[in-house]
């Protein structure tokens, strides 16, 4: 079979990694790539949210199976634009992936299914959302509604804060019409963890659990990032806390798709905050999260592409999904500068040097002849299999070979907390 896979992160570095061990597929492409998926499938020059092209690519090239990364071509309505040609896509279609793409409607769906999360309010006028934070106490949280790359989320310390985010979100309009509403939140306390599901027509099968880090600097300080660290399962997800899940959200979650008319097929990445084995959700993403990807698929038993297959057919099995009890860790090396600013193009060295025992996904990164350049905030996923504190010691002792300029990383990934 021809599989092509859309994004170009180190999300789709693993996914190419896990199908190109499937014996069903004769050619993979990644649409656009990086560095690293050039070393497991072919680079189709083509952004992942140029869907006309990437449409007229799958036919010519007579693509079997359609694998979208990111979210933004899944909200732009790439799996409706697939299907109405007849070509197979593993997504949701625009309509479920608001789940993602509107913060409201995500919102309006855990309330309407009894799903725990925070209690919010919503406007698009400055003056009601001012008026309405006499209704929240501090910290308050404040979201902008639309896919803001990760950025549309603060934590308002005090009112005055919270009253200049509302004032660039609505007003300034820092982020554009994906700003032209606002989630206002209670802030949630707890520790965080995120669980994958496989979703086969609005049915859920979760996947293992993963604990991702968030914050720039050790001690989860600075600003937050699209994660640069990972290790799965989560010791959070004790045998208890995964019923309270299966019947407090993934449930609730099943039935309320079934009423509001989705046909749900593809990824739930579930956002949890966890205080006292009470799950409550921050979040849902309609695709793999990144860097969980990373160390939930080296976990993963089995065919990947034959899940998708039965995903979309319909005759997944609890059965299909098989698990490796090894854990799995992963620690990013970053440009420096990232979540902000940063240069790209500095060479990578070392990569050769590093030990077979290592999975190193590119997250960032081009390819010029047989060199490797930084092309991006997050470069390298350096992931191994194993004991969490065996990992630890094998990536970080790994990772003196590997070198960039202003290169930099956490140097904390994988202390389990108590
Ligand atoms: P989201 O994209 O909604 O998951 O928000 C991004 C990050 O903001 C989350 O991973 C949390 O760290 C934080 N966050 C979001 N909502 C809340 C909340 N209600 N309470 C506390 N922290 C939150
Ligand atoms: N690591 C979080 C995400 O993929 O959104």
């Amino acid at each position: 079979m021809k599989v092509l896979v859309i994004g170009s992160g180190g999300r789709e570095h693993a996914l190419c990694w896990k199908l190109s061990q499937s014996d069903k597929i004769t050619e993979l492409y990644c649409a656009p790539g990086n560095g690293g998926t050039s070393l497991v499938a072919t680079n189709v020059n083509i952004a992942a949210n140029d869907v006309e092209r990437l449409l007229k690519f799958a036919k010519t090239t007579e693509i079997d199976i359609t694998i979208v990364g990111p979210e933004e071509p899944l909200v732009l309505g790439i799996v409706d634009e697939f299907e109405e040609e007849g070509l197979n896509v593993f997504g949701p279609n625009s309509f479920s992936a608001k789940l993602e793409g509107s913060k409201d409607f995500a919102k309006k769906f855990m309330v309407n299914n009894n799903i725990p999360t925070a209690r919010y309010e919503s406007y698009t006028e400055y003056k009601d959302a001012i008026r309405a934070l006499d209704n929240f106490a501090y910290p308050v949280v404040i979201k902008a509604d639309g896919l803001c790359l990760g950025k549309g989320v603060v934590i308002c310390e005090d009112r005055q804060m919270a009253e200049m985010t509302l004032k660039e979100i609505l007003q300034d309009e820092i982020f554009g019409k994906e700003g032209s509403r606002v989630v206002i939140e209670e802030f949630l306390k707890g520790t965080e963890a995120s669980l994958l599901c496989f979703v086969s027509h609005n049915k859920l099968y979760p996947m293992e659990s993963a604990k991702d880090y968030k914050q720039i600097y050790d001690g989860d300080r600075g600003p937050n990032t699209g994660g640069v660290g990972c290790y799965s399962p989560s010791p959070l997800f004790t045998q208890e806390l995964n019923e309270i899940i299966k019947k407090n959200v993934l449930e609730p979650i099943e039935v309320g798709l079934e009423k509001e008319g989705h046909d749900f097929t593809g990824i739930l990445f579930i956002g949890f905050m966890i205080e006292d084995n009470n799950p409550k959700v921050l979040e849902f993403n309609v695709r793999f999260g990144d860097p969980e990807t990373e160390v939930v698929l080296p976990r993963l038993k089995g065919d990947l592409l034959n899940i998708f297959i039965k995903a979309m057919v319909g005759n997944l099995h609890e059965d299909d999904i098989l698990w490796d009890e090894k854990s799995c860790m992963t620690v990013v090396l970053t440009s420096g500068g990232y979540p902000g600013y940063y240069k790209k193009g500095f060479e990578i060295t070392g990569l050769k040097d590093v030990s077979d025992e290592i999975i190193v996904f590119h997250n960032g990164t081009s390819k010029l002849g047989e060199k490797f350049f930084t092309n991006g905030g997050r470069v390298l996923s350096i992931t191994s299999v194993g004991d969490i504190s065996e990992s630890r010691e094998l990536i970080y002792e790994n990772i003196k070979h590997i070198s960039f300029n202003e290169m930099g990383y956490r140097k904390d990934i994988g202390i389990l907390e108590a």
